[in-house]
């Protein structure tokens, strides 16, 4: 189900658990991988470089396509710039550093990453050796929906990762037990299983979702990125952020929500959600903003912001534009298509 699936790693053990789960999941979907390792200077430069090479060396004994790139700066930032710009449809990333110890220490790579995902998010419990199933093993999946439009477009995610390995679905809602078993009939009735258990319960949703995670034992918890993004990112409490600090399985976090030019920080441009549309757009250092069809003028490939150079760049063939559109070097020819707001 996914394309193109990003793995973010940096040789470690834990991380080569990540790099596995990515694998896996492209074998079974018939997708290709794609390897981010982020560094810093010449000596973890060259860190990166091995570990790219042995995960490459791996994905070839596995007959799984690859592709792999290192990125100078920090982590979480570059892991997000690259599966942007290369258009990941699922990105994954091991969980060290979101584990109960760090729940208040914003910044570790995962959480990071978890606040800026250009696409859906996998984050998988490397840090939980004791765990039922092996990694990227999903028998038993928990959806969780409050009902709205976001979160079905993850249920129906959800459910679709469920059925590609052969995993049984539950259902929950956090919320007054008669509208939310409403909600949960009709959400499983919409995925085309009315039979589906359902679970409504009480209380706060980030603890409750994590909790029924832990005591029925699930591999894997879907929710939306709803709250996660812009203004709410510092919300403590909102669901998404609760339950992929707490559940003890991984996480698949759906990417319902994409970036709005409001999330854009001065000197920043992205790829984000305007009129229902994915535009690219750029804010500069004095605030305007400058909206931008993101189809390369050349073949039509999608560009990615380039966080360092600032400048829109074409992973098909190297086109690059400036941050206003206008071509910085070819093979195209023409600037890309202004949007007007
Ligand atoms: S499609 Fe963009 S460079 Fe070819």
């Amino acid at each position: 189900m996914y394309g193109t699936i990003a793995v973010g790693t940096d040789g470690s053990e834990t991380a080569t658990i990540a790099e596995n789960v990515a694998l896996q999941l492209a074998t079974s979907s018939n997708g290709r991988v794609l390897f981010i390792s982020a560094f810093t200077d010449g000596p973890s430069r060259r860190r990166s470089v091995e570990a790219l090479e042995r995960a490459r060396a791996r994905a070839g004994a596995a007959g799984v396509p690859v592709d792999a790139e290192p990125v100078k700066g920090e982590p979480a930032a570059g892991v997000v710039e690259i599966a942007d710009r290369r258009n990941a449809e699922l990105l994954i990333v091991g969980d060290i550093g979101m584990g109960e110890r760090h729940m208040l220490r914003l910044g570790g790579v995962p959480d990071r990453v978890s606040h800026e995902m250009p696409c859906d998010l996998l984050i998988v419990r490397t840090s939980k050796p004791e765990r039922a199933k092996g990694p990227g093993e999903y028998a038993s999946v928990l959806i969780a929906t409050d009902g709205s439009p976001t979160a079905d477009r993850a249920a129906r995610v959800g459910a679709e990762f469920a059925k590609a390995h052969g995993a049984s679905v539950t259902l929950v809602h956090v919320g007054e037990e008669p509208v939310g078993e409403i909600i949960l009939r009709d959400t499983a009735e919409r995925l085309g299983d009315r039979e589906m258990p359902i679970k409504v319960l009480a209380g706060d949703p980030g603890d409750r979702i994590a909790e029924l995670a832990a005591s029925e034992g699930h591999d894997l918890v879907v929710v939306g990125n709803k709250g996660m993004t812009g203004g709410l990112r510092f919300l403590l409490g909102v669901v998404p952020d609760k339950v992929s600090h707490q559940a003890p399985c991984d996480i698949l976090i759906v990417n319902t929500v994409g970036r709005s030019a409001a999330d854009l920080e001065p000197g920043e441009g992205g790829i984000v959600e305007l009129d229902g549309k994915r535009v690219a757009a750029y804010r500069d250092e004095q605030g305007a903003l400058t909206v931008l069809s993101p189809r390369c003028k050349h073949m039509g490939c999608t560009v990615g912001w380039n966080h360092r150079a600032k400048t829109w760049d074409c992973p098909c063939h190297g086109s690059r534009y400036e941050a206003d559109g206008t071509v910085k070097n070819g093979p195209t020819r023409h600037p890309l298509d202004p949007i007007s707001t």
